[in-house]
């Protein structure tokens, strides 16, 4: 059982608030960008826990996580959306799959956050939101691998977290 699994019953009344707040955020960073997520846009939510930062988006949704008392909470309240049990470092999707992909407050969990990019970036079709905690210590580690394998568009920071939004480059 995983950390997240033992606060599974807590996670939303703990971070909530913080995190519609970095939606919103997101969302009208979005607009100022004309980055418009449509309808029938498939998007993929890494570490997607309870589902908060999966189910704001008016598109075709899937969500993985790999602890399972936060995705039975998620199934429970958004039974419209997709559902996996899994990790970022080894996502089970053919490449190019998604229109986006995010990941939001999740890269310092990771195990392998570059594999996870790199995953994340071969599943993606092009555009790409990934935050993490700024007060994590592999900050630096982060920004630079970000760099190394996407092409920042538009970076925010925010209260808590740092909040990329990337496309991808051409380089590997
Ligand atoms: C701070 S929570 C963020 C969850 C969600 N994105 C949100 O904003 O509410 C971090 C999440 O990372 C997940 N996680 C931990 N290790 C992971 C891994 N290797 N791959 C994917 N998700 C992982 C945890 O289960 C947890 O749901």
């Amino acid at each position: 059982m995983t950390y997240y699994d033992e606060i599974a019953e807590g996670y939303e009344e703990l971070h909530g608030e913080e995190q519609q707040r970095k939606i919103k955020l997101i969302k009208a960073e979005l607009k100022k960008m004309h980055w418009n997520i449509k309808k029938e846009d498939t998007l993929l939510d890494v570490a997607c826990g309870t589902g908060l930062t999966t189910a704001p988006w008016q598109c075709k949704r899937t969500g993985i996580d790999p602890a399972k008392k936060l995705l039975e909470k998620a199934k429970k309240k958004y039974p419209e959306i997709v559902w996996m049990q899994g990790v970022a470092e080894q996502l089970s999707f053919p490449d190019t799959s998604f229109d986006w992909i995010i990941s939001i407050t999740a890269l310092q969990n990771f195990d392998d956050p570059e594999k996870a990019l790199l995953e994340m970036k071969r599943t993606g079709k092009g555009k790409f939101i990934i935050s993490f905690l700024k007060k994590s210590d592999k900050r630096e580690d982060f920004i630079k691998k970000i760099k190394k394998y996407f092409v920042i568009v538009n970076k925010v920071e925010e209260d808590k977290d740092l909040i990329f939004f990337l496309k991808k480059s051409n380089l590997k």
